[in-house]
């Protein structure tokens, strides 16, 4: 396996000089639209990544693209690696730290989701306030490397309380409705019987996917702060007569990306200038 100095050796190969981004963003599926807004674009394939594997998932491009969005700078993940491609945690854990070496000490995490509640349907968004991880796994099982962060990490501020009155600040400015709620994730790739989704609405989840919560974890680990944003593409199995398709999610996700496009360069400009 490829040591993260290695790693970011290729990385620095091809960033622009003296590029350090206040932000990393991980796009999720149907979601890479957002990425065309980024400007003096520098696009490195995964493959071109020691240790990253790529997905194989159809909407995803599969690549880190450094840039800017509202001038500020910004990398960007276009594609993102799941647990039931049979990916390891290996090259997930390279690629969230990819974000941190770069420089960047916040983290907005963008997926497509099925959403519990009957009152936030496909094409609307929701900010992740919480998650439940009902993945057969955390990340951070095995050697823990203290330069990178500590052993046993807390997870109540996981979605950061601050960023998420930015996001709401950021969503009024932008005139989009903007729901809130927990979300749980799934190992996938089947969709949830609708049996699951009745237990899953009983432990308190709002939305499901198959992502999100190893890279929160991650990135909290390393001393990121997080923000999350949903993509609601359908209701989830069995509150809809509609059935769930892979198809139909990217066909909705389009729609609620037409929102994160005009959501997030606002979320930037509020929180960069928070920062100062
Ligand atoms: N379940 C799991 N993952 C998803 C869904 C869903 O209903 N929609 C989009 N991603």
């Amino acid at each position: 396996m490829a040591s993260m100095a290695e790693v970011m050796q290729v990385i620095n190969r091809y960033a622009p000089k003296g590029f350090v981004p206040k932000f990393g963003i991980i796009l999720g599926s149907g979601l890479s639209e957002l990425a065309e807004q980024i400007t003096n674009p520098v696009s490195i394939p995964y493959q071109a990544i020691p240790g990253l594997h790529v997905g194989g998932v159809a909407g995803h491009a599969s690549l880190l693209v450094m840039g800017h969005l509202n001038d500020v700078p910004i990398v960007c993940l276009r594609g993102r690696l799941h647990l039931y491609e049979g990916i390891p945690y290996d090259p997930i854990r390279t690629l969230i730290r990819i974000v941190k070496n770069l420089g960047a000490s916040t983290f907005i995490v963008t997926c497509a989701a099925g959403s519990l509640r009957q009152d936030v349907g496909p094409g609307e968004l929701m900010m992740l306030t919480d998650h439940i991880n009902f993945h057969p796994g955390n990340p951070l099982v095995g050697p823990n490397d203290e330069t990178i962060g500590p052993r046993f990490i807390g997870m109540e501020d996981a979605y950061d309380p601050g960023l998420q009155d930015l996001m709401r600040a950021a969503a009024k400015r932008t005139n989009i409705n903007l729901a809130e709620g927990v979300y749980l994730s799934t190992l996938g790739p089947s969709f949830e019987t609708p049996a699951e989704i009745r237990a899953f609405k009983t432990l308190g989840a709002d939305a499901v996917g198959m992502s999100v919560v190893p890279e929160v974890i991650l990135a909290r680990h390393c001393g990121m702060r997080v923000a999350a944003v949903a993509a609601i593409t359908n209701l989830a199995a069995g509150m809809s007569k509609e059935k769930i398709t892979h198809e139909g999610t990217l066909h909705h996700g389009a729609i609620a990306t037409r929102k994160l496009i005009k959501l997030i360069p606002e979320f930037i400009k509020e929180t960069t200038s928070a920062m100062v």
